[in-house]
């Protein structure tokens, strides 16, 4: 049923009355923010896999920790940041947006001083501006920078908690490693407070990047990782949100929803905005479930996979072994002699084609600690992709 509004949200933190899960996460966070609250600098690393949740773990943690520890947030979102400079740019940026229509707008604005430029027609829009070695100075002078802020503010606000978001480009730089550690030993040295909380979020492989151009900020970060929700914490979102549009549903449709999500958020909003497409009468039976399935599959392979793997399981050539594949699943780690058992002869060797040409394409791996023949999805939505894939290719054949 066409849906003037739809609480699915794919591609998009989500908003605050959708948010499921996560409660320890939020909590430990939450206490950082709370500490900076009191003057104490806290630093933390948010990590987990694409589409997991992280930017909306960070977006919810922000809206929580401004409304009980009255502290300033700011959520800076630097994908495709390689620079330092560009990195404060945004930061500064983002600072001076979110503070429009606060009242402590008008401080913020002269905290940041003749930096800030009016654009657009009416020059309703405010952007910070400034050169490239101002820009160096900022990079530079970010801690005291920072602490200025926080006392410009503190009538306002006990402290700032700043977000940096996707840096997954940054933290393969040398620099933002060293800016970070000297970031961190200065506001350590210093003998005043600093009501300051500072988030990364990325990749894990980004983090240890990291690590890796200077070991000590291990021992520093707070780490946070999230992993997928549990099946009680899938459902949970699917029923808040059919529920928000009146939408009802027939337990079994919930648990196909729930099986195919597999715990992954970027698939549940997909899954669910499918659903609503498929949908005519505003009740979701097995086969609106299924058929969203199906339909979500096509989205998330185009939108979310490299496009060779997208190619690849889609091709001809694989289709009659996801087809007897799909017959009973197997988990993200499992042994290639499992699914030879379901294969008829002339398709083994197809079998073995396909674990190649995914081993090439980063999609699996041997799993050594496992022993021989034992692999493992790399990465949880090509899994689920596949599952998605295999539901496809079965059904299209009747
Ligand atoms: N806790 C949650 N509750 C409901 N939806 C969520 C939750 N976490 C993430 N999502 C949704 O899942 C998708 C991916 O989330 P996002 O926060 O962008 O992930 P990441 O930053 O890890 O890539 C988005 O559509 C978002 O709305
Ligand atoms: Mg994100």
């Amino acid at each position: 049923m066409p849906q003037e509004y739809s609480p699915f949200t794919p591609g998009q933190p989500v908003p605050v009355e959708f948010f499921v899960g996560r409660s320890s996460e939020v909590q430990e966070i939450a206490r950082m923010v709370e500490l900076a609250s009191t003057g104490r600098f806290s630093i933390g690393f948010l990590t987990g896999e694409r589409g997991i949740g992280k930017s909306s773990l960070a977006s919810f943690v922000r809206y929580f920790g401004e409304r009980e520890h009255n502290v300033l947030g700011v959520h800076v979102f630097l994908g495709g940041v390689h620079e330092l400079p560009e990195m404060a740019r945004r930061a500064f940026d983002r600072l001076l947006k979110e503070s429009i229509d606060r009242p402590w707008h008008q401080k913020v604005r002269s905290f940041l001083g003749n930096h800030v430029r009016q654009v657009g027609l009416f020059g309703i829009t405010v952007e910070f501006a400034a050169s490239s070695q101002d820009l160096q100075q900022a990079v530079h002078d970010f801690a005291p920078s920072i602490k200025r802020l926080a006392e410009t503010i503190e009538e306002n606000r006990k402290g700032v908690f700043l977000i940096l978001d996707d840096i997954n480009g940054l933290a393969q730089s040398e620099a933002f490693a060293n800016w970070l550690k000297s970031l961190v030993d200065e506001i350590a040295t210093s003998a005043q407070p600093c009501p300051f909380c500072l988030l990364l979020v990325g990749l894990e492989e980004r983090r240890q990047t990291l690590v890796q151009h200077q070991p000590s900020l291990a021992r520093v970060f707070r780490l946070v990782e999230i992993t997928p929700w549990s099946d009680g914490e899938t459902r949970q979102f699917f029923e808040k949100a059919f529920a928000s549009i009146h939408v009802r549903m027939a337990p079994g449709a919930l648990q196909t929803l729930t099986t195919y999500t597999g715990g992954f958020p970027a698939v549940a909003h997909e899954i669910g905005d499918a659903v609503l497409r498929v949908d005519t009468d505003g009740y979701i039976d097995a086969r609106d479930a299924l058929q969203g399935v199906v339909s979500a599959a096509d989205v998330i392979g185009r939108k979310h996979l490299e496009p060779q793997v997208y190619r690849a399981i889609r091709s001809e050539r694989y289709r009659a072994i996801l087809r007897k594949v799909a017959r009973e699943p197997f988990g993200p780690q499992f042994r290639r002699a499992e699914i030879m058992r379901r294969l008829p002869p002339a398709e083994k060797r197809v079998l073995d084609n396909f674990l190649n040409r995914m081993k090439r394409l980063g999609v699996v791996v041997p799993d050594a600690e496992r022993g021989r023949g034992a692999y493992r999805f790399i990465n949880r939505l090509h899994y689920l992709y596949f599952w998605m894939e295999a539901q496809r290719t079965q059904q299209s054949r009747v």
